[in-house]
């Protein structure tokens, strides 16, 4: 396990990934019952942006360092308010000077009724881990394998809530193992949404892993892409994507005002876009059942 999340924190991935777990949350909050938050690759949860690891990359400066003081529009701005405000809050007034994980967001936007599981299997970054949430007595942290508590996890005892799956792509064969994992998830907990986020490097690859998601024949399912720059070598992160099974209805056309906002913010150099991909089978919870 080499991979750090401190040398990404707060990139243009997080941005992407960190507004839609923020607008879920939100959803989920319309109605009283309460839910549950999974995290199942959770990192450490608040990052230092004058760590020597973010200092290495400064991939925070083309991520969210271009969104925090940007002037967006009226509607965008909206659409991000609840992930901005947990930014801004961690920091206070003056220059960003932390970033917060996935665990963090979640804890800052959920009520009172609202339980959260954070897992994390890096032993140091467990630790730090638990020590953030050391004595809330609404948040659990666990040190499972990711894909073990993928399954042990759910479904959980609300029925409700979102499980994110953000695994650290250090190991051939991801793609798939996200795919199937996806699979057996909802089997469990047909009810629930699923963030899962994938990187876009080999478009490709994207493309076989879309179409295996698809094969699940899973309802509702969105991919939901954007492109920093056109794809031209493979081995860099040119894009990050994250499915969502079971998205709130309001998302997708949040996302329409959105994307294109973040596009023309986060772009490096030309070719950057947004995809939407439609696939869900559109039938049912869970219409066909992997074997
Ligand atoms: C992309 S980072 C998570 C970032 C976090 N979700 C956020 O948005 O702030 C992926 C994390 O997964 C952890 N990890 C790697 N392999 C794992 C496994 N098999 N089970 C659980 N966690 C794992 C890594 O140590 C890393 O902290």
């Amino acid at each position: 396990m080499n991979y750090r999340h401190a040398y990404h924190a707060g990139n243009f991935a997080d941005v992407l990934k960190h507004a839609l777990l923020a607008l879920v949350i939100e959803h989920l909050k319309l109605k009283p019952a309460p839910f549950r938050i999974i995290d199942t690759h959770a990192g450490i949860g608040l990052y230092d942006l004058g760590s020597e690891a973010a200092l290495k990359t400064g991939e925070w400066r083309a991520g969210i360092g271009r969104i925090v003081d940007a002037g967006l529009p009226a509607e965008a701005a909206a659409i991000l308010a609840p992930y901005l405000a947990v930014v801004r809050e961690i920091n206070g007034p003056g220059p960003l000077q932390r970033y917060p994980g996935s665990p963090l967001i979640a804890r800052h936007l959920m009520r009172a009724t609202d339980r959260l599981v954070v897992n994390e299997l890096h032993p140091e970054d467990h630790v730090a881990l638990a020590k953030l949430f050391a004595g809330d007595a609404q948040t659990k942290v666990l040190s499972l394998d990711g894909w073990t508590a993928l399954k042990s996890l759910l479904p959980p005892k609300e029925r409700r809530g979102v499980v994110l799956v953000d695994p650290a792509f250090e190991e051939q064969g991801e793609l798939e193992r996200l795919a199937k994992g996806l699979g057996e998830a909802v089997r469990r907990f047909a009810t629930g949404t699923f963030l899962l986020w994938y990187p876009i490097k080999d478009v490709k690859a994207v493309a076989a892993f879309r179409r295996s998601i698809a094969a699940l024949e899973l309802a509702k399912v969105l991919a939901v892409e954007l492109m920093i720059r056109a794809p031209e070598d493979a081995q860099r992160l040119n894009g990050a994507g994250l499915i969502v099974v079971n998205a709130p209805y309001t998302l997708e056309a949040k996302l329409k005002v959105l994307l294109p906002v973040l596009v023309r913010l986060l772009a490096q150099g030309e070719g950057g876009k947004f995809l939407l991909h439609d696939l869900g089978s559109g039938a049912g919870a869970l219409r066909k059942h992997p074997a």
